[in-house]
C-alpha cells in the first residue's frame, strides 16, 4: 500500500537545520498493523505527517497503491486524504463549538453522498466506539477517554483504507487505552491498514510489526511472533 524510498525531511529555522528524517526506507502492506516507536524528537510525527500528506518530504519517493505523490499537486492530496485516509491525533483536536455528533460528521464534510447516508454512517461510527449517548454534547464534557473515541469515529466514517494514529492512547488511563487498543485492532481485522506512534510497549505488541526510530532513521523492524 505504501512504499517510502530514501524519504528525508529537514526543517529550516533562521539558519539552524533540522534534520527530523533521514533515508527511510519503508514498505507498509494492505492490511498491516504497525506500530512506530523511538525517543522524543526522532521523527515519529513527522514521518506520520508526511504518510498522511499534511507534510511534504524534503527528498525522496512516496508511492501510495503505486502512484508517486511525493510531489503531487495539493488538491490530489486533499482528494486521497478525504477518500482514503483516517487521523487520529494525541490531542483529539475536535472542535468544541460543535456537537460530538457533528464533530464527527466533519470527516464526512466534501463528501458527494446524500445527507441521510451521512446521517447514518455518523450513527454507525458513534455506535461502535459506544459514543451515541454523547451526541449532543460538546467536546469538553466528555471524559479524555471519551474525546478520543468520539476523534477515533471521525477518523473512520469515512471508512479510511489507511489509519493514521499519532499517540492515541498517550493522554488516556489504562483502561481507556485498552478500549482505543480493543477498536483499532476490530479495525485493522476489518482491513484497515494502520499506522501507529506510541510509547507503549504493551501497544506496539497489540500491533503485528513494530519499528523503532532513532534520530531521524529507522533503526530496526521486528515482526510480532505468531
Ligand atoms: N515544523 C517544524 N519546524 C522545525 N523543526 C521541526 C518541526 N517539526 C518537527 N521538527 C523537529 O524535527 C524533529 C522530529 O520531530 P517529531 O515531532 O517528528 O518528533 P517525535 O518523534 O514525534 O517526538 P515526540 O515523541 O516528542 O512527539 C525534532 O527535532 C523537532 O524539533
Ligand atoms: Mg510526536
Amino acid at each position: 500500500m505504501i512504499q517510502l524510498e530514501n524519504i528525508s525531511r529537514r526543517f529550516r529555522a533562521d539558519e539552524i537545520e533540522t534534520t527530523a528524517l533521514a533515508d527511510i526506507d519503508l514498505v507498509v502492506e494492505a492490511g498491516e498493523f504497525l506500530a512506530v516507536m523511538g525517543p522524543s524528537g526522532c521523527g515519529k510525527s513527522t514521518l506520520l505527517n508526511i504518510l498522511g500528506t499534511i507534510d511534504r518530504p524534503s527528498d525522496g519517493v512516496y508511492r501510495f497503491e503505486g502512484e508517486d505523490i511525493a510531489r503531487a499537486p495539493e488538491a490530489r492530496l486533499a482528494r486521497l486524504r478525504r477518500d482514503r485516509l483516517g487521523f487520529v491525533f494525541q490531542s483529539f483536536n475536535l472542535i468544541d463549538e460543535l456537537t460530538i455528533r457533528e464533530n464527527i460528521a466533519l470527516g464526512l464534510a466534501y463528501r458527494t453522498m446524500g445527507s441521510a447516508e451521512k446521517r447514518e454512517r455518523v450513527t454507525a461510527a458513534m455506535d461502535r466506539v459506544g459514543i451515541a449517548h454523547r451526541k449532543d454534547h460538546h467536546p469538553h464534557q466528555l471524559s479524555g477517554g471519551q474525546q478520543q473515541r468520539a476523534a477515533i469515529a471521525r477518523a473512520i466514517v469515512g471508512d479510511p483504507k489507511l489509519i493514521l494514529a499519532d499517540e492515541p492512547t498517550g493522554n488516556l488511563d489504562t483502561e481507556n487505552g485498552a478500549q482505543v487498543m480493543n477498536i483499532l485492532t476490530e479495525l485493522n481485522g476489518e482491513g484497515a491498514t494502520i499506522v501507529m506512534v506510541t510509547h507503549s510497549p504493551a501497544h506496539a505488541d497489540i500491533a503485528k510489526r513494530t519499528v523503532h526510530m532513532l534520530d531521524g532513521r529507522i533503526l530496526t523492524s521486528a515482526r510480532r511472533a505468531a
